[in-house]
């Protein structure tokens, strides 16, 4: 990450749940971030109408969705910021469907777009062992690379279920922050915490 402007970080929270535990994490980064100088803002995907992809393939000729929807918006949002924060909790081994249907509408967007942003991963989920995150864990590490982003560094929050309940998770709310105040202040993070 280039440039010594200050840096703008936006959060996408996948989860339809509003102060569940994906947002508070999300909301944990942007601070940490917020301390090392930068200007966030929060984004949650199911306040957007961002319908699916339609596999018509227009994108790939014009570079434009035929869908009139909230996502031409996003992108110019998230344009502006050089460094992303994913956050969604698992649903069935996978993301959210509003995070689903939030990366089938990368299908056109020229790669440019995607290029050595930063991007940190937050993704809460109820069982307690990493092996039930893999299939997001993985689409991720093979989807980032593929768009030229930077995996900068993975949030995963394990063993929380009820709204709310990673506050209690005081370790993994202290590692959010860092990581976001790392992602500023540059920090070479290892990818996983
Ligand atoms: C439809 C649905 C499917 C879920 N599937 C899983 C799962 O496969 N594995 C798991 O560990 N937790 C699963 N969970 C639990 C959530 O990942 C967990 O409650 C998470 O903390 C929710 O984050 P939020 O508060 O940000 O919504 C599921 C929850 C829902 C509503």
């Amino acid at each position: 990450m280039e440039g010594s402007k200050q840096k703008r970080v936006i959060g996408i929270v996948g989860s339809p749940r509003r102060n569940g535990n994906t947002e508070i994490l999300v909301d944990e980064v942007l601070a940490g971030a917020e301390e090392a100088g930068a200007q966030t803002k929060k984004i949650t995907l199911n306040d957007l109408n961002i319908a699916p992809c339609q596999a018509c393939n227009t994108c790939l000729k014009t570079g434009e969705c035929v869908q009139q929807d909230d996502m031409a918006k996003l992108l110019e949002k998230m344009e502006s910021s050089q460094v992303w924060v994913f956050g969604t909790p698992i649903y069935w081994w996978g993301p959210t469907a509003q995070f689903k249907a939030f990366i089938d509408r990368w299908y056109g967007v020229k790669k440019t777009v995607f290029r050595g942003r930063r991007v940190i991963l937050v993704i809460p989920l109820a069982w307690g062992d990493p092996y039930y995150a893999r299939h997001t864990v993985g689409m991720f590490e093979d989807i980032l690379p593929y768009q030229g982003m930077e995996h900068f560094a993975t949030v995963l929050a394990l063993g929380v279920e009820s709204r709310g309940e990673v506050r209690g998770h005081t370790n993994v709310l202290a590692k959010a922050r860092r990581i976001g105040r790392e992602a500023i202040s540059g920090t070479i993070h290892s990818k996983k915490i």
